[in-house]
């Protein structure tokens, strides 16, 4: 192996000689490549094949130390005289090529700034959102506050308290979906919220009558069909102070319906039994789809969704129950309260018109951007 700093005697000709031609050889060959190069990365490839680490002309100034002494001044000369050559060249072709891109880009094709630019598509509120939005709306117009509360709550909060027997259907793990937290003990046991009437009994333990209260949330049931989806969403009213009556209950649902479909709808009350409410009921709106309240008997008669009735259902109250009011510590005797409690999704479907639940929580954006 040849070492630079102890140049062997005997090669020291044969270096010079090969210094030589190869200085003759590039001389003639760095020219024609870099003016071959059409871009600017592959020209700058090709100098480095001249004047890179690994470059011939870098090779080439290896060998000098191996040079006579005599000779190497000039063969010096030489190489740093190259090395100047190939460095102009290389910039001169740099610009070349950059002036080559630039008339390309000016003779092309102009832009046309007169095309029309490409939408942004604005997001919207879901339409279960915007319903809530809307009730939270009407019912804080109305001067009821709005309370919140936790989706996993306990068996007590969800059926005990509100009076349901241990053996209500309900309760079944067919309509319930339970939370096992061994470590809680059987006196604990967890679910999924059956319904928001868990809010009635979560507020009244932490407040005194009067209040006004409604809470929107998602809600989970064992449910599953077209007009029913394992977890939808309902909003609980429910207010509470001396003298409250039906009839105040009537005119808070009914000032509330009208405001909601914005017509003169009419609210029809038929009993009905939810263990936390005595007298309860259910309650049906006169129909949106056929615009029953203008009494054009054969556009009802003809309608599908009320199916020809003139009403559907929107929703379930009643006055609460005097067990209500014992089991979170309130004066039964004093205090009479209202309570009641709908289906976000269910009005959504009406004000919208959605014939399907599921519509509502496959997000596609063909049906959301409807709205
Ligand atoms: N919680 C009942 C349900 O989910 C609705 C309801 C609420 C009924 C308040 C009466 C009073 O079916």
């Amino acid at each position: 192996m040849t070492r630079p700093d102890a140049p062997e005697e005997g090669g020291a000709g044969e270096a010079a000689r090969e210094l030589r031609d190869g200085l003759a050889k590039i001389g003639a060959e760095f020219r024609a490549s870099l003016a071959e190069a059409s871009d600017e990365p592959s020209l700058r490839e090709r100098n480095a094949r001249w004047v890179g680490p690994g470059g011939a002309l870098t090779r080439l100034m290896k060998l000098m130390p191996k040079v006579p002494s005599g000779e190497r001044r000039d063969l010096g000369k030489q190489i740093n005289a190259l090395k100047t050559e190939v460095n102009e060249a290389f910039e001169h072709a740099l610009v070349a090529l950059e002036r080559a891109a630039r008339e390309a880009e000016l003779a092309a094709t102009p832009l046309d700034v007169t095309l029309p630019g490409r939408d942004v598509r604005a997001g919207r509120l879901h339409p279960i959102t915007r319903v809530r939005y809307e009730l939270l709306d009407i019912f804080g117009a109305l001067g009821f506050d709005v309370a919140d509360g936790p989706e996993i709550d306990l068996h007590e909060n969800c059926f005990d308290k509100l009076g349901f027997p241990a053996d209500h259907p309900a309760t079944d793990m067919q309509d319930t979906f339970y939370i096992t937290r061994e470590e809680l003990g059987a006196s604990a046991t967890t679910l999924l919220r059956t319904h928001t009437s868990t809010i009635q009994i979560r507020e009244m333990l932490r407040r005194e009558p009067p209040l006004a209260i409604v809470a929107p949330g998602a809600v989970y049931r064992r449910d599953d069909d077209a007009t029913h989806s394992p977890m939808f969403f309902q909003i609980e009213g429910f207010l509470v102070d001396e003298d409250v009556s039906f009839s105040e209950l009537k005119g808070v649902l009914t000032l509330f319906a009208r405001r909601l479909f914005d017509a003169e709808v009419s609210l029809r009350f038929r009993p009905s039994y939810f263990p936390f409410v005595e007298p309860g009921g259910e309650v049906d709106v006169s129909c949106v789809f056929c615009r029953a309240w203008e009494r054009d008997a054969a556009r009802t008669a003809a309608c599908g969704v009320c199916k020809g009735t003139g009403w559907i259902e929107i929703l379930g109250c009643g006055m609460i129950h005097p067990t209500v009011f014992r089991n979170v510590g309130y004066d039964a005797e004093r205090y009479t309260g209202f309570a009641f409690g709908m289906g976000l999704d269910r009005i959504a479907m009406l004000k919208y018109g959605v014939p399907n639940i599921r519509l509502l929580y496959e997000n596609d954006v063909r049906f959301l951007s409807g709205f």
